[in-house]
């Protein structure tokens, strides 16, 4: 399970359509993509991440070698980079032709960050449950134009993913810093591990969001689940939120719309 959900991080990283991970992402404010990666294993609460990340893919491989190779959780900025180098990755240029054109029209017109941070989506995350036993994954290039060094939720072990399987796994995306302070992926799984179903655990996550955090009305929020037995759901605090499952066959798309309060 693990080996399938950091390939298909891995493509989305490689991607340079995918304005919110890997290459050809939206920069940071002075124009360098900066990746934030994660993954959890529910079976014994290993954990990998890498924040800040520059010049260097796949992100989501360098968070594996953290959990797999490190005794350590999380690799920063710089010293990712070096430990990433270490493990055998080059360094290379993730800007597009097209990132570069994005960048060029920020300076130009930086209130155009609006449009980006609130029509992109920012995220990919993805989950899996084989048997009961569950993994969490997540890849990002935070918000567009964001402060050099900023850190978002996704590579946040209980904000942007958490798995255990003794309950299930959970996943956000968008603003981090809302999902962060709501520790939204841990919350979750907390809401399953209590008797919710995966869906009602994503609710209740999104609900506290609306009333104890009202600025995560502003930009997109979201939250999905798997639970241990395999049902699952998502909730988002504004607009639609679209999402895939498989369980064989064709990957099914789903949706769900902003809950209130
Ligand atoms: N959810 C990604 C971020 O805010 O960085």
């Amino acid at each position: 399970m693990l080996d399938a959900l950091e390939a298909g991080l891995v493509a989305a990283e490689d991607d340079p359509h995918l304005v919110a991970i890997g290459r050809g992402a939206l920069p940071n404010s002075e124009g360098v993509i900066e990746l934030d990666a994660s993954v959890m294993v529910g079976s014994d609460l290993t954990a990998g991440s890498v924040c800040a990340l520059q010049g260097i893919l796949p992100a989501i491989t360098v968070a594996r070698w953290v959990m797999e190779r490190t005794p350590h959780v999380m690799i920063a900025g710089q010293q990712a980079k070096r430990f990433a180098e270490q493990h055998g990755l080059k360094e290379q240029c993730l800007d597009t032709a097209e990132s570069r054109a994005r960048f060029a029209e920020y300076l130009e017109r930086p209130e155009v960050k609006e449009k980006y941070v609130h029509t992109a989506h920012d995220t990919v995350t993805v989950l899996g449950n084989q048997d009961g036993k569950v993994t969490a994954a997540s890849s990002t290039s935070g918000l567009g134009f964001k402060v050099p060094g900023r850190v978002g939720d996704s590579p946040i072990v209980g904000s942007g993913i958490y798995a255990d399987d003794e309950a299930g796994c959970a996943g956000a995306t968008g603003w981090g810093e809302q999902l962060w302070r709501a520790c939204a992926s841990y919350r979750t799984v907390r809401g399953m591990a209590s008797g919710m179903s995966a869906q009602e655990a994503c609710d209740e996550t999104v609900r506290y969001m609306l009333r104890r955090l009202p600025g995560s009305r502003e930009m997109a929020c979201a939250v999905m689940a798997i639970a241990r037995d395999g049902n699952f759901g998502a909730a988002v605090t504004q607009g639609t939120f679209p999402y895939w499952s498989w369980t064989g066959g064709e990957p099914q798309m789903h949706e769900c719309s902003a809950l209130e309060a």
